[in-house]
């Protein structure tokens, strides 16, 4: 199974505020995210997936959270206690990808299992009281560049690039 993470990046690696919100508006990476996730099973934290109430459609999103207790909102959404457990979930259903949409700690604790980086960079730089981050991933080494899309600014919204990045064989 692949392991997937889908994020949007400001400059340095802000993806949102410790609040809970991310303080953007960019209509064609918000088409690029709905449409690479349609269909899929993905894992998003508890914040996030509160965050996304309503959304979730034809997705199958697996919680994380350490409150077993916890209640997602349809009975055909998940929880999972670990990544480890996330993904052994996803595998007994036969997932092939695994997509994880953050927040900043779920990011860090999948990139670990992770083969494949989807990222937004959008050239936009904010002043956040509480920024959170994702996860400088880039300083381990372990990550090529495969490919890369500029795409321009468009009705308001900053330019972006949008970067694959896979793992590198160890
Ligand atoms: N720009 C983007 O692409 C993007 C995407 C998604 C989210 N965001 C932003 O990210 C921010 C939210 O991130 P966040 O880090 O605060 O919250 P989060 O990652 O969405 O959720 C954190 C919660 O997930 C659970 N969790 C996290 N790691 C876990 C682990 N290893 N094992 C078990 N449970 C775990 C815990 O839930 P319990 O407390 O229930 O145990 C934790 O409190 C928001 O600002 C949001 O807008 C940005």
């Amino acid at each position: 199974m692949l392991v997937t993470l889908i994020a949007a990046l400001a400059g340095d690696r802000v993806i949102g505020e410790a609040s809970g919100r991310i303080p953007w508006d960019h209509p064609r990476d918000r088409a690029h995210f709905r449409a690479r996730t349609a269909g899929r099973w993905l894992l998003v934290g508890r914040r996030t997936y509160l965050e996304m109430e309503g959304w979730f459609g034809d997705r199958t999103p697996i919680v994380l959270t350490r409150d077993p207790a916890f209640r997602p909102f349809s009975p055909g959404h998940r929880i999972a206690g670990s990544v480890p457990a996330a993904l052994d979930l996803a595998r007994a259903n036969g997932v092939t990808e695994l997509v994880v949409c953050g927040g900043a700690d779920v990011y860090a604790a999948s990139l670990p299992h992770a083969d494949r980086l989807v990222l937004t960079r959008l050239a936009l730089s904010l002043q956040v009281a509480e920024p959170v981050h994702f996860p400088d991933f880039a300083s381990t080494g372990d990550w090529r560049l495969q490919s890369v899309e500029h795409w321009p600014a468009a009705a308001g919204a900053s330019p972006a690039r949008l970067e694959t990045h896979v793992r590198t064989e160890k």
